[in-house]
C-alpha cells in the first residue's frame, strides 16, 4: 500500500482522516473551501506542504463543481475576487507554516494575471493547484538525494543514525517527505544504522504518524520520548544528525517547526551532532527577517491535558470499535500550548532543499536568496 495523505483526481479531494491515525485509514471527501479549512484547523491534515496543497486543491474543486453560469465565476472579475477571498481566508486557517500563504499568493497573483474569461481564470486556477500536486512530490525526492549526497560528504561511507521530530513525511506532504524523505534515501542508499523518532508531545506526530511511516516502510527504528533526546545522543555516537522540518524558514535561517525542535537542535549542538533542517524552497521566506518574527500558533489546552484513542482490551489488544479521550493532567491547572518553536540559525549546519543544499558562510550566515 503506498501512504498517500492527499489522493487527487480532477473534480475529486480525499485526505486520509490523521486523527484517526495510526489505527484506522479513513479517507474524507473534501469538497469546499470551507471543507479544507476545517480539516486544517482540527489536524484532519497537517504538515506544512500538505495543507497549502489541500487548501490549494479544495478550492480548485469547489471552483470545478460550480454550476454553469454561477455568478461567482460569470465574468473574469467575479472569478478573481471569488478565487482571491476564498484563498485569504484559507489562508487563516493556522498561521505558522509560510507554505500556505506563499502557495496562495501565488495562485492570486496567477489569477490576476490571466486574461481570456472567466473559464480561463478558473482553468489556469485549477492546472496550478494540480501541479504542486505534483511538483511537491518530485521536491521531496530531491531534497532525498541531496540530503544524501551532503551525508556522505560529512560522515563519509560509514553507516550512521539518524534522530527526528515531528511527522514530515509522505503524511505532511504529498508524498515521500522532507525529513523523513531524507531517512528513506539514506536507508535506500544502504547508509542507515537506525532511525529514532521522538514521540513529539502533545499531539505526538511521532508516535502516531512517523512511527506509523517507517514501520510501513520496514525501516529500523525506535520511538523514544521527547525528554529521551539528550541521553540518546550522549550514548548513541553513532546518530550523526538530527533532521527536522520547517513550517517557516526566515532569511537568515532561523527555522520554525514543530514544538521541541528548539530544544532539538540545542541538544544536538551540545554533543555535536549536526543538525540538518530539510525543508522545500517553498518554506523559505524571505520576508521573514528572523525566527522572532514568526508567528507561532497556539493551540487549545485541551490537545495538551487530553489523549484520544482507541481502548485496550483486558486481554491487551486494540480496541478499535472504541475510541475515547482521557484527561491526563490536573483539572484546573493552566495551560501553554504553543505548536512550534524556532531553532536559530546559529544552532543549524544546513538547510537541504530540492534545489541544493545551504551552508553558513565564514561569518556563520546563510545567504538563502540564492535559491530564488
Ligand atoms: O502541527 P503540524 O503537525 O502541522 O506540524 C508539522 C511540522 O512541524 C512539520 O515538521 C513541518 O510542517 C514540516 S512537514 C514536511
Amino acid at each position: 500500500m503506498v501512504l498517500e495523505a492527499i489522493k487527487y483526481t480532477s473534480g475529486d479531494l480525499q485526505i486520509l482522516d490523521q486523527l484517526r491515525l495510526p489505527h484506522e485509514s479513513v479517507y474524507i471527501s473534501v469538497r469546499t473551501s470551507e471543507d479544507a479549512y476545517h480539516a486544517i484547523k482540527t489536524m484532519t491534515v497537517r504538515g506544512a506542504p500538505a495543507i497549502a496543497i489541500v487548501a490549494a486543491l479544495a478550492l480548485a474543486v469547489e471552483l470545478l463543481e460550480l454550476p454553469e453560469g454561477d455568478p461567482s465565476t460569470a465574468s473574469t472579475e467575479a472569478a478573481r475576487s471569488f478565487i482571491a477571498d476564498k484563498l485569504h481566508y484559507l489562508v487563516t486557517s493556522r498561521p505558522t507554516a509560510v507554505n500556505l500563504s506563499d502557495a496562495a499568493r501565488k495562485l492570486e497573483k496567477l489569477v490576476a494575471e490571466t486574461e481570456g474569461g472567466s473559464k480561463a481564470v478558473v482553468d489556469a486556477y485549477v492546472k496550478a493547484a494540480e501541479r504542486m500536486l505534483i511538483d511537491d512530490v518530485s521536491d521531496n525526492k530531491n531534497i532525498g538525494e541531496n540530503g544524501v549526497a551532503w551525508a556522505r560528504q560529512s560522515f563519509g561511507s560509514d553507516k550512521f543514525s539518524i534522530l527526528t521530530i515531528c511527522n514530515t513525511g509522505s503524511l505532511a506532504t504529498a508524498g515521500y517527505g522532507t525529513a523523513l524523505g531524507i531517512i528513506r534515501s539514506v536507508h535506500a542508499n544502504n547508509l542507515l544504522e537506525h532511525a529514532y523518532a521522538l514521540e513529539t508531545r502533545p499531539y505526538n506526530q511521532g508516535s502516531r504518524l512517523t512511527a506509523y511511516e517507517l514501520v510501513h516502510d520496514n525501516i529500523p527504528a525506535t520511538l523514544i520520548t521527547d525528554s529521551m533526546a539528550s541521553i540518546l545522543l550522549k550514548t548513541h555516537p553513532e546518530i550523526k544528525m538530527v533532521v527536522v522540518g520547517a513550517d517557516r524558514v526566515a532569511r537568515n535561517g532561523d527555522t520554525a517547526n514543530k514544538i521541541g525542535t528548539y530544544q532539538l537542535a540545542i541538544t544536538a549542538k551540545f554533543h555535536g551532532v549536526k543538525v540538518v533542517v530539510a525543508a522545500p524552497t517553498t518554506s523559505i521566506d524571505l520576508l521573514t527577517a528572523s525566527g522572532d518574527d514568526i508567528v507561532i500558533e497556539q493551540r487549545k489546552p485541551e490537545e495538551m491535558v487530553t489523549m484520544r484513542g482507541p481502548v485496550v482490551d483486558a486481554d491487551g489488544s486494540v480496541n478499535k470499535n472504541e475510541v475515547k479521550t482521557v484527561h491526563i493532567a490536573a483539572p484546573g491547572i493552566g495551560v501553554w500550548n504553543p505548536a512550534f518553536d524556532f531553532a536559530p540559525a546559529s544552532l543549524i549546519d544546513a538547510i537541504v532543499t530540492e534545489k541544493g543544499v545551504a551552508e553558513k558562510d565564514a561569518d556563520g550566515k546563510f545567504h538563502l536568496d540564492k535559491f530564488f
